[in-house]
């Protein structure tokens, strides 16, 4: 059984997943956790393009038993701000487009549940829906430190022990400026005890994997994170400077 990279990442690509078209990057763990530790219920939070869906959905099909469920309110900047957006381009509006995705990378239809809501609003919904326990999940939906603790705090109470979940972002830089607050949440969750073990992954964003063995205490946080906008004015203002003094320089040469 093997997953066609390349196909992967021409249907759903990954965004900071560390991928390219000959290596699924944090794509082989999620592939290899699916394969090993067989869960019965994944469930996915937040995906740009479907890469995390998709690579454990075919560890699904690889295992012959299993359902995913993804979560994905289908936020996009253009439509709902970048602050509200993190990073999402509107991909999952309509079942059709969560269908074409997944098919086009080879995953068949009837693995995978989309849910087009926000965290909240799925875990306010999780019981009443009859939903089963989680297995296995995978956090990557909003990074701040409020709804990352929110995501950890929900998953965590609906885990099957001993279980593992997966946090995306959680060594990323903008968990240094407050933008993002992953590894806050980690911090803190080490601290209170209930998670047993983590290992983080090395790359732009960083990945970590958590194993629990009994319920953890999480607190959530509700501090907003900061705007986006005074980076982005940054950026862009660095961007000017340097066009600026090159367009000097270059004067300066050809006058010499
Ligand atoms: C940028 S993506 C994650 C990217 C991911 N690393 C990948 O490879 O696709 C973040 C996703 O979280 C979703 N999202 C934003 N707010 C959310 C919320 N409150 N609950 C669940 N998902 C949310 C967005 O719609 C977006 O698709």
């Amino acid at each position: 059984m093997q997953v066609n990279e390349a196909l992967i990442q021409s249907c759903t690509p990954g965004i900071a997943q560390e991928a390219s078209v000959s290596n699924l990057g944090y794509g082989n763990l999620y592939y290899a956790l699916v394969r090993q530790l067989k869960p019965q219920h994944v469930l996915v939070i937040g995906s740009g393009y479907g890469f995390s869906p998709a690579v454990m959905a075919l560890g699904l099909v690889h295992n012959g038993s299993g359902r995913l469920t993804f979560v994905d309110p289908s936020m996009s900047a253009s439509r709902d701000g970048p602050n509200a957006a993190h990073g999402g381009s509107g991909q999952w509006d309509t079942p059709e487009q969560v269908q074409a995705r997944l098919q086009c990378a080879g995953v068949p239809e009837g693995i995978v549940t989309h849910f087009k809501e926000t965290n909240q609003q799925f875990f306010a919904r999780y019981e009443a829906r009859g939903m089963p326990p989680i297995d296995l999940a995978l956090i990557d939906g909003a990074h701040d430190e409020a709804n990352a603790s929110f995501d950890l705090a929900a998953v965590t109470a609906r885990l099957r022990l001993p279980g593992y979940v997966l946090m995306h972002d959680a060594t990323h830089f903008l968990n240094r400026t407050g933008h993002m607050g992953v590894s806050a949440v980690l911090d803190r969750a080490r601290r209170q005890g209930g998670l047993e073990e983590m290992v983080t992954f090395p790359g732009e964003a960083g990945l970590a994997l958590l194993r629990f063995a009994s319920r953890p205490q999480i607190d959530v946080r509700s501090a907003p994170p900061p705007s986006v906008l005074l980076p982005m004015i940054g950026v862009f203002g660095i961007g000017m400077i340097s066009a600026v003094v090159l367009v000097w320089a270059r004067q300066k040469l050809r006058g010499a």
